[in-house]
């Protein structure tokens, strides 16, 4: 059994859940609690708190997030079905406090200002690489409060494409992975938030590999990808950044307009004749 790769002495809290639990909640490359468990050390996360777990994919992260900090967990996802969410959301005790939501993240149903925190774990580089989409996010959080993402991402940034070794796995959707200097850039230039944070997981590409080994030993192509590239360029990366006090508009969803009748030519001849 490969129980003991689910298991890291970096991340206790993890540890401590069962293996087939795990193995159950899967609905990512990365295992979400580990993830969960290094993004929430830079989080100031206090019991009651309203928290998003934007693109939690099968909730794993959402319990988790419940069960170790206290929090309240609205647990959002685009791709995985709500009822399964709530079913493992009921299952593990805590359907009092973790609220299961199937809603796009570019299309979210919240008032502003309500979170007093927004998380993401290996989700955020689907949609968060659109310049525009930290403020309409941040938005949603109080001012003052956290916006932590973190997930599967670079060490350093392929400007040229991905090298010679990574190019067998290599496929157009990972544009959309970046590093920690490249995420505290894009934040920064928002103005709408202080970047307190963006680092590389030291050693993350051999817990990426040994969760590969744990729920994926087939899957070939990234196991070799992961196992040549040594953490060159592959690893885990968080950022966390502080929404600024500044009120943020909403963003434009329609514009109204009334039309009015015009000579179409400057002859005065009539368009339709
Ligand atoms: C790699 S999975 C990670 C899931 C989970 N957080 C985990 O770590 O196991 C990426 C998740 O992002 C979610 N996602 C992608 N695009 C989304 C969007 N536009 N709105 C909400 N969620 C989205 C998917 O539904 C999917 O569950």
């Amino acid at each position: 059994m490969s129980d003991h790769l689910l298991r890291t002495d970096r991340f206790p809290r993890a540890s401590a859940y069962h293996p087939d639990w795990l193995r159950s909640s899967v609905s990512g490359g990365a295992h979400s609690l580990w993830m969960t468990e290094w993004l929430a050390e830079l989080l100031d996360l206090q019991p009651g708190m309203r928290v998003l777990d934007l693109g939690c994919g099968r909730g794993a992260s959402s319990v988790f997030l419940h069960r170790e900090y206290g929090v309240q967990v609205w647990s959002t996802d685009l791709w995985f079905g709500v009822d399964e969410r709530a079913a493992r959301i009921r299952d593990a005790g805590v359907e009092d406090a973790v609220f299961p939501i199937h809603a796009d993240a570019r299309s979210l149903p919240f008032a502003r200002d309500f979170f007093d925190a927004v998380v993401s774990v290996d989700a955020y580089v689907y949609f968060g690489t659109d310049d525009l989409y930290l403020s309409y996010l941040t938005r949603l959080v109080r001012p003052g409060g956290q916006l932590g993402i973190v997930g599967a991402g670079l060490v350093q940034e392929l400007d040229a494409g991905p090298p010679e070794h990574l190019r067998h796995w290599w496929e157009p959707s990972l544009a959309c992975l970046h590093s920690a200097d490249w995420w505290r850039r894009h934040w920064a230039r928002s103005g709408v938030v202080d970047v307190e944070h963006a680092d590389t997981l030291q050693d993350g590409w051999r817990l990426w590999l040994q969760w590969q080994y744990a729920v994926a030993p087939s899957n070939e192509p990234e196991i070799r990808a992961l196992e040549m590239d040594q953490g060159r360029y592959l690893g885990y990366v968080r950022a966390v950044a502080r929404r600024r006090e500044a009120t943020l508009d909403d963003p434009i969803t329609s514009i109204p307009v009334e039309y009015i009748t015009h000579p179409l030519l400057t002859d005065g001849a009539d368009a339709r004749a």
